[in-house]
């Protein structure tokens, strides 16, 4: 039996979905342009069993993984489970079998020793591969075409961190991949095992160091020269697991640190400058000039989880748990360890931001993200009692003006994460299109929209209509037809 009907927090347009779909030549109002080829993948949640415990983090959430894929104009969408182990067992056993976010310690007696991954946080496309990732594991292997879940995937066993980051960052200019996992050597273990894969998914580089303390190391910056490490506020411990507890609290007398360490450098290279409460849970881009290494992210000033509770049993603080657009620089020379912080805009925005990846590491001047512009009407009536608290704009952030263009998305719909695509043959920066699901509360399904990301003002050119509510994401990307062997 599976009874939903406890779970205060999934009704509506927000409850389990439970099936998965394909739709051919998909509902579009507008025109697809014929430029994009490829597909839009998300990965994020649906919960095929209830959580076993009430407060347990919605990022136990089963994994899903569904593409929008375009051809010349026309977009077939599909939607598939991530099959790991646990959802296999799941299903066998009818029932929730796993406890509280990434503590093994709360689950049934019958999975032990099982991977307990749920791979529902980011996909990726490298070296002709299709992956889901989920920091608590290696990543899973998909197959591109029919979303099939092949397995855990180790590059050629040369990988051997147990983890493996949501956010690993491919230079443009290499095509090499930089990427981490973190509790490399195990469970409460403060190890960060760091790679470099060559674009062809050969290892070729291992750099083995420890944190100042275990951490969710969730996302790094990358420049041409350096690596940067954001740990901050989230604590755990073997105690606090064995208590029956979720993985991560909030500790607000922690510092944040800031690991810088070069590319080509070892363990001993690594240089840690320490600042105050803050969570820097996503990045935006870095770059090195000259001695000074700089890194734009939208920070919060604490907490932004509720669902991770202080460890002192002090209530979560939504006033600063709002993110804003930031410049952290760290001098190489300086002789403390502190760094500058710099607010570049004064509106708190979605932490879910993206760059044109074809100026990762480099010199750039575009960010992307979603926020709630409350000035814009909200059609309460047809959709519901959420007005302030859905993103009802992507901007396009230019960090050398401080100036904002702005996409709206209607009365009645909130914005998932945004994404970026470049235009087929340009190489200027935010030359391309503005990506991203729309959650249609009034007419209860999901749209993806697409605009043009150098004329957000004008509006979607496209929407592709489901005829129902897709999962909500935690990241998407664009896979370009030339990154993966599609059909
Ligand atoms: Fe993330």
């Amino acid at each position: 039996m599976v009874d939903f009907s406890h779970q205060p927090t999934m009704k509506g347009f927000f409850a389990p979905t439970r099936f998965e779909a394909d739709v051919y030549d998909c509902e579009v109002i507008g025109k697809v342009p014929t430029d994009m080829n490829g597909a839009f993948v998300r990965l994020g949640g649906d919960w095929l069993y209830p959580p076993k415990f009430s407060d347990d983090a919605p990022f136990s959430v089963d994994g899903y993984i569904n593409m929008f894929r375009f051809k010349n104009g026309i977009v077939d969408y599909k939607g598939r489970w991530v099959k790991t182990p646990r959802y296999k067992a799941d299903l066998a056993a009818h029932k929730q079998l796993f406890g509280e976010y990434r503590n093994p310690f709360t689950d049934d007696p019958s999975v032990k020793g099982l991977d307990r991954t749920v791979q529902n946080t980011t996909p990726l496309a490298f070296a002709g591969k299709l992956f889901t990732l989920k920091e608590d594991s290696l990543p899973y292997e998909i197959n591109c075409n029919t979303l099939e879940t092949i397995g855990p995937y180790n590059f050629h066993g040369k990988y051997k961190s147990l983890t493996f980051t949501a956010h690993p960052k491919v230079d443009p200019v290499t095509g090499e991949m930089i990427c981490y996992g973190y509790e490399a050597a195990g469970l409460e273990t403060n190890d960060v095992y760091l790679y470099t894969i060559n674009k062809k998914g050969e290892v070729t580089r291992e750099v083995r160091f420890k944190v100042p303390y275990i951490s969710m190391v969730h996302d790094i910056g990358l420049t041409q020269k350096h690596v940067i490490i954001p740990v901050f506020g989230f604590v755990t411990s073997m105690e606090r697991l064995k208590e029956g507890k979720v993985h991560w609290g909030w500790d607000s007398t922690r510092p944040s640190y800031v690991g810088i360490i070069p590319r080509d450098g070892e363990a001993k290279d690594i240089r840690w400058f320490k600042g105050p409460e803050r969570a820097t849970v996503h990045t935006l881009n870095g770059r090195t000039e000259g001695d000074k290494v700089i890194l734009e992210a939208p920070i919060f000033d604490s907490n932004p989880f509720p669902f991770f509770p202080s460890v002192d049993g002090s209530p979560w603080d939504a006033q600063k748990a709002r993110a804003y657009i930031r410049r952290n620089t760290f001098d190489l020379n300086s002789k403390d360890d502190g760094f500058t912080e710099e607010k570049l805009f004064e509106m708190n925005v979605s932490d879910l931001g993206r760059v044109d990846d074809r100026y990762l590491s480099l010199p750039y001047r575009y960010a992307f993200t979603a926020y709630t512009d409350r000035e814009r009407p909200f059609d309460q009536w047809r959709a519901g009692n959420l007005q302030g608290r859905v993103s009802n704009c992507y901007g396009r952030f230019d960090l050398a003006t401080g100036k904002k263009s702005s996409y709206f998305v209607g009365d009645t719909c909130s914005l998932q994460e945004v994404c970026f695509v470049p235009r087929k043959g340009s190489s200027e920066e935010g030359d391309g299109y503005v990506i991203g699901m729309a959650s249609n509360y009034a007419e209860m399904r999901s749209e993806l929209i697409i605009a043009d990301a150098q004329r957000l003002e004008d509006g979607d050119v496209a929407r592709v209509i489901l005829p129902f509510r897709s999962t909500a994401q935690v990241h998407g990307r664009w896979m370009d037809e030339d990154q993966l062997p599609f059909a």
